[in-house]
């Protein structure tokens, strides 16, 4: 039996380099609304990662068996066998993973070495002999060529093996044992370059089986979709594949809210964003001011925004009630026409919130119309007014554990009567009013939800620390380091 030899006898260099030549140009179609880049730093971080897994599979490689019959002149015919070969450690001392533009990754390693141990027997005419050997493998390397890419239908990555080819540089046996051992060392040379070919190829095995079996599954981890509630979603598949330029690799996300119940395409589009060359944290994302948007607009649609407000959300302490009684002696009709009655307010955003995210910071454009009622004895309600009220709230944005939150505060609060059922009174009577209800009644129901915050594109395993967050025209860039456990 001859030992298992690679699959042909090309240079393998060779197969990767005309491979190399046949990527595919990609455009993008649509923006995405959150673009998530890995900088070499992070895949310098990555490669640590994987090799400490690839290491692992290595050194679970199995060699098979070796054995010739041989026949020399004057020593006649015999047989020998090398057997029970284990891997006792695998170094790899340097990896590297580069983006290549168009292409993927290209991973390399270099200056791997292997200590296996094993044992022989040979026999000739009736002399049997046996004893043990050490093989050191030195100056092993691995150049791979990675292709990213993505199904549409799902908008989940992939990865795969698209080439891999591996050098090693030297064998050396050592052989101890029996009187005879002599006779093994005359077949050392072929014992040796066999046992190479067989290290060659087993790498690259190793090597292709590792990418489907551990790190493809392992990108099936980034969410796709998250479900915020039960009436919202957040949709981060990929708009295309993902995307090597010289100094990173970009995931193109789409970034966009949606409704579970009524999915349908925003009426806006996400702008083209301009990456900058930021490089010193391991990722970025860069969250679109289309991604915040399409969020105002799903929860104005599902009706988060619509509030009723009545005595029982009013705090005890608080110096306003919503009677007619109080309200009368702000505007008089009102106690008159509706004597000893309680009031209801309905709040609701007239369009969705608008955020608009610039170097200089973000603005928030959100306006609440609120119609005033009456509770007539029977339930029923009598309108009263309808007022607009514009607001200026600041939005603070910040990212906990591995989700966006925020907060907003209002700053000024600009009111106009719309209409009134109670004739004509000056709004400017229901200012104190309005400027205690929304930032005690209106914001924190918002506020609420901003806490428990957005959950960001993260594969399983990553914690994230050295945060930073800075606005840019039409974006906010949000970098961290990360810490795979
Ligand atoms: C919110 O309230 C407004 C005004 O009453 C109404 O037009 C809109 O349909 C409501 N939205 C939902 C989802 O209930
Ligand atoms: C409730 O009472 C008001 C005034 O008393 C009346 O106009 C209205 O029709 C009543 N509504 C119902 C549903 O009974
Ligand atoms: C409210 O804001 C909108 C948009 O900024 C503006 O067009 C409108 O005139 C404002 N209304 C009031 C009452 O200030």
């Amino acid at each position: 039996t001859k030992m298992a030899r690679a699959p042909d006898n090309t240079p393998r260099w060779a197969t990767l380099v005309v491979l190399a030549t046949l990527g595919t140009v990609v455009t993008v179609a649509t923006n995405p609304g959150v673009v998530a880049r890995i900088t070499q730093k992070g895949l310098d971080y990555a490669c640590q990662q994987g090799v400490a897994t690839l290491q692992k599979e290595l050194e679970k490689i199995t060699i098979p068996t070796f054995s010739e019959n041989f026949k020399i002149k004057y020593l006649g015919k015999g047989h020998y066998n090398f057997y029970s070969m284990a891997v006792r450690g695998f170094k790899l001392p340097s990896c590297q993973i580069r983006p290549s533009p168009d292409r993927g990754l290209d991973f390399s390693i270099k200056d791997a070495s292997v200590k296996i141990s094993g044992k022989w027997k040979a026999r000739k005419n009736f002399i049997k002999v046996s004893g043990n050997f050490d093989l050191s493998v030195e100056g092993i390397s691995v150049a791979a060529s990675l292709k990213l890419g993505y199904t549409p239908t799902s908008g989940h990555s992939t990865i795969s093996c698209r080439s891999c080819s591996s050098y090693v540089n030297s064998v050396r046996a050592h052989i101890s044992g029996s009187s005879l051992k002599w006779l093994i060392q005359l077949f050392r040379k072929k014992i040796e370059s066999a046992l190479r070919r067989a290290m060659e190829s087993k790498i690259c095995e190793v090597l292709r089986n590792t990418v489907s079996s551990k790190l493809q599954p392992y990108f099936q981890t980034l969410p796709v979709t998250v479900k915020m509630d039960r009436m919202v979603g957040i949709d981060y598949s990929l708009v295309a594949p993902p995307k090597a330029t010289t100094d990173n690799l970009d995931g193109l996300l789409k970034g966009e809210f949606f409704s579970l119940a009524h999915p349908s395409p925003p009426p806006f589009a996400p702008p083209a964003l301009a990456l900058p060359a930021d490089h010193d944290r391991m990722v970025y994302l860069c969250i679109s001011e289309y991604f915040f948007n399409t969020a105002g607009l799903v929860y104005q649609g599902a009706g988060v925004l619509n509030l009723t407000l009545n005595s029982h959300v009013i705090p005890k302490e608080s110096k306003f009630s919503l009677t007619t009684n109080f309200f009368g002696t702000l505007i008089p009709q009102v106690a008159t026409m509706f004597p000893n009655k309680e009031m209801q307010f309905l709040i609701w955003a007239s369009f969705p919130p608008h955020l608009t995210v610039r170097p200089t910071g973000l603005d928030l454009i959100f306006v609440l119309e609120t119609q005033a009622f009456a509770v007539l004895p029977n339930s029923s309600l009598a309108p009263l007014f309808l007022i607009e009220m514009n607001t200026s709230i600041s939005v603070s944005v910040g990212v906990r554990s591995d989700r966006l939150i925020g907060e907003l505060r209002l700053d000024r609060l600009l009111l106009e009567l719309k209409h009134s059922n109670v004739g004509p009174f000056s709004v400017e009577l229901l200012q104190a009013v309005m400027n205690f209800a929304v930032p005690t009644v209106v914001l924190p129901v918002i506020n609420e939800k901003l806490q428990k915050g957005f959950p960001l594109p993260l594969p399983a395993y990553i914690r994230l620390f050295n945060l930073v967050l800075q606005p840019h025209q039409d974006f906010l860039l949000f970098g961290a380091d990360v810490h795979y456990s």
